[in-house]
C-alpha cells in the first residue's frame, strides 16, 4: 500500500499525494501520484504504470470513490506516468485523459479509443476540473520532446512531472525537502541526462518564475515547499543539460 498524505485542503477541494510504497518491486523507479478533488469528482495527474495499479487502487479507494473520477493528466508518455490508462477506463468507461498533441496517437497504445485522449498544444490550455481552472503549462524537452505540466492558480500548487525528480536511495526516500543543498546530488545526474535542450529549460525557468509557486511537486522523489521552489528552479536555470559523463565511442 502507498502512504498517502493530504497537500492542501480547503472544505470540498483537496491535493492529495499517494507516495512510497514499502512493498514496490526492487528495479522499479518510485514515482509519486497526485489526485485533485474538487467539489466531489477527482483528476488523476500521472496516475502511473500497469505494474503499479493495483496498489495505486487499493491506496486510493482509502480516500476518494474512483467511480467519481472525471478525468486524468498524462505529463508525458512514458510508462511510468499513464500505462495503467486502459484500467482506469475499467473503473469509468467514459474517462479521458489530457496529453501534448504529440503523443495523442501514441499513447492510445495504451487502450481507448479516438475520444479518449485530448490533446492539448505545444503552448499549453486552461483545464476546468468541475469548477476548478488549471493550466497545463509548456515544458517540451523536459525531459519527453512533448512535455506539460500543471499549474493549480487556486492552492497555487504546481505539478512538474519529471522536472524536479530525484532518484533516492531506498534506505532515505523522503517526501519533502529538508535542504535543498543536500538534495542536489539526487536530482543532478537525472536532470543532466534526461533533460535534452538548455534552450526549452532555460526558457521554462525563466517563465516559471511569473507564477506564484508554493509547492512544487515532482513525480519522482522529494517535494518543494516555499524557498526550496525558487532553489530549484535557480539551481535548474544554471545547469548544462543533455549531457552525459560516459561518452559513448
Ligand atoms: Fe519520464
Ligand atoms: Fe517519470
Amino acid at each position: 500500500m502507498k502512504k498517502i498524505h493530504v497537500l492542501f485542503e480547503q472544505e470540498d477541494y483537496r491535493w492529495i499525494v499517494l507516495h512510497r510504497d514499502p512493498d514496490k518491486k526492487e528495479g522499479l523507479i518510485d514515482s509519486n501520484e497526485y489526485v485533485i478533488t474538487h467539489k466531489g469528482k477527482h483528476f488523476l495527474l500521472d496516475p502511473g504504470g500497469f505494474e503499479i495499479f493495483p496498489t495505486v487502487l487499493a491506496s486510493l479507494v482509502q480516500v476518494i470513490d474512483p467511480q467519481e473520477i472525471s478525468g486524468v493528466f498524462s505529463s508525458h508518455q512514458d510508462p511510468d506516468i499513464a500505462s495503467n490508462f486502459s484500467l482506469w477506463q475499467e473503473i469509468v468507461p467514459e474517462l479521458q485523459c489530457h496529453v501534448s498533441w504529440l503523443w495523442s496517437s501514441f499513447m492510445p497504445h495504451f487502450g481507448g479509443d479516438e475520444n479518449t485522449f485530448i490533446s492539448i498544444p505545444d503552448k499549453g490550455m486552461e483545464l476546468n476540473h468541475n469548477g476548478l481552472k488549471l493550466i497545463a503549462v509548456p515544458a517540451h524537452h523536459m525531459h519527453s520532446a512533448g512535455n506539460l505540466h500543471l499549474y493549480d492558480p487556486s492552492s497555487k500548487i504546481y505539478f512538474s512531472g519529471d522536472t524536479g525528480a530525484a532518484i533516492l536511495p531506498d534506505e532515505n526516500r523522503y517526501l519533502f525537502i529538508d535542504d535543498f543543498e543536500a538534495h542536489i546530488p539526487f536530482i543532478e545526474p537525472f536532470h543532466r541526462r534526461w533533460f535534452g535542450s538548455n534552450g526549452h529549460k532555460n526558457n521554462w525557468c525563466e517563465k516559471v518564475q511569473e507564477l506564484e509557486i508554493e509547492i512544487l511537486c515532482p513525480q519522482h522523489g522529494a517535494i518543494y515547499v516555499g524557498e526550496q521552489v525558487w532553489q530549484f528552479v535557480d539551481w535548474l536555470h544554471k545547469l548544462n543539460v543533455g549531457t552525459t559523463r560516459n561518452r559513448v565511442k
